[in-house]
């Protein structure tokens, strides 16, 4: 079936899909990092570019963005999918500030670590990131279906979330990569 946007009023968009993959760059695999991006920024640009006419012309619509933690700093070891999520949160709230006063609004949700399937998808099962304060993910959705209903540009749930989102892109950028590095890295084998 194909879905003419014209014919039907969409009122709010939740670009959602999403993964990632760690490893080393030198050793990842392209094809999955092209889909990565595919999927991560392409189609979630795509689908903002189609449905913001009409909702703008309606003066009525909320989109909500997934970006994550990682759109904060860069990610030794998972490269590819902070650079996506940083992207993400940059072209969000580029554009929720050229929509101000339109009735348009475009939030970006910023989880850390939560409970789903991207984790086992990603191969981060043993990441010390994912180690402790993992998130659930009803108390994420809530948080974001709050803040996109109070129209609100940056939502990151949880309190450890919103101070690592605060003082990542104050600190020192290589110690703030290395800290990134060793939560991305697998928990020692004694340690688990
Ligand atoms: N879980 C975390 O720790 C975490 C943290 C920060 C941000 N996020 C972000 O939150 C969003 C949701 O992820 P999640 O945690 O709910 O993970 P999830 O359980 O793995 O769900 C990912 C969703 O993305 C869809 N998807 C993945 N690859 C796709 C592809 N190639 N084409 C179309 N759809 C695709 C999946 O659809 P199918 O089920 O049909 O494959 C699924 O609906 C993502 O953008 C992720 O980056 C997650």
């Amino acid at each position: 079936m194909t879905l003419n946007v014209h014919e039907v009023t969409i009122d709010a968009l939740v670009n959602n899909a999403g993964f990632g993959l760690t490893g080393p760059f030198v050793a990842t695999d392209l094809e999955k990092e092209l889909e990565m991006i595919q999927v991560n920024i392409v189609a979630l640009t795509e689908l903002t570019k189609l449905l913001l006419p009409g909702m703008v012309t309606r003066r009525s619509g909320r989109i909500l963005n997934l970006a994550s933690t990682a759109a904060f700093q860069p990610g030794p070891l998972m490269a590819v999918y902070y650079a996506t999520k940083a992207y993400v949160l940059s072209f969000s709230e580029a554009i929720a500030s050229e929509l101000a006063g339109s009735g348009v609004t475009v939030s970006t949700l910023c989880p850390g670590p939560t409970r789903t399937g991207f984790v086992a998808r990603a191969h981060m099962e043993r990441t010390n990131l994912f180690r402790s304060g993992v998130m659930d993910a009803a108390t994420v959705a809530d948080a974001g279906y709050r803040g996109l209903m109070k129209g609100q540009h940056v939502i990151v749930p949880g309190l450890r979330n919103k101070l690592l989102a605060l003082s990542a892109p104050l600190g020192p950028r290589k110690l703030v990569n290395a800290i990134v590095r060793w939560l991305n890295q697998d928990r020692p084998a004694s340690a688990r």
